[in-house]
């Protein structure tokens, strides 16, 4: 496909969420949180009651989810999840089912009908590498793991969620773990993708670096 993609992969915590969120704004480009698509399945599948390791049923809710999308909200049939999906629990349990393949490859599809005209920016650990690995711009996210609770703790708080910073310091390193290690789509930078570790930066800064390699393409 000729419509552009910049692809922005990273760790939990990193910034990717506002930064690809600003890049999309200031680009007039789509936005795809592909994260949300696993969370949405873990909620579906907690509320459900269906069992984490149950990768069948789990691909079948994955296929199946009642989603969409309004301006910032997302609703799974006509209920509003936006918050939902933000809880630390479904954040796990969504780090845990997106290691089988079944449900990776029951959103792969999905994930593509987001590419439309005039652009896309996509927000996961796998975009660059395995979604849209022909992106004209891919980029590495990251951040130290001390900065990335602290701005975790920050986000909790402020949506009215409790936090606690050594059990967030401690999930962020499982998950890192857990993300870098699965056999299928680990998260590691995707050949060719510019590393920009925002650890030091404000989000405005990395939002303009990346407006500044994307313009650099041209
Ligand atoms: O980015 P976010 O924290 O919302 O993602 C939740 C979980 O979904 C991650 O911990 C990761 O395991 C998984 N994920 C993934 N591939 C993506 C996006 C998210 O495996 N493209």
């Amino acid at each position: 496909s000729h419509i552009p993609v910049i692809t922005i992969d990273g760790p939990t915590a990193s910034g990717k969420g506002t930064v690809s969120h600003l890049v999309a704004e200031k680009l007039g480009f789509h936005y795809l949180d592909s994260g949300a698509l696993y969370r949405l399945t873990a909620l579906s599948a907690l509320r459900k009651g269906t069992d984490l390791h149950d990768e069948h049923a789990l691909a079948k809710l994955a296929r199946d989810l009642p989603v969409s999308f309004k301006g910032e909200h997302i609703f799974l049939g006509a209920d509003d999840v936006s918050a939902a999906i933000r809880a630390e629990e479904v954040g796990n349990s969504a780090s845990k089912i997106a290691a089988l393949p079944a449900v990776r490859q029951a959103l792969y599809g999905l994930q593509l009908d987001f590419r439309k005209a005039p652009g896309l920016v996509a927000d996961g650990r796998d975009m660059g590498t395995v979604i849209f690995p022909n992106a004209p711009l891919k980029v590495f996210l990251t951040a130290s793991v001390e900065a990335r609770a602290d701005r975790r703790y920050k986000q909790l708080i402020g949506k009215g969620f409790s936090a606690n910073m050594d059990d967030l310091l401690k999930d962020l390193r499982e998950r890192d773990e857990r993300d870098a290690n699965r056999k299928i789509a680990p998260l590691k930078p995707a050949e060719g993708a510019y590393v920009l570790d925002t650890s030091n930066m404000t989000v405005d800064e990395a939002v303009a670096q990346v407006l500044g390699w994307y313009a650099a393409l041209k």
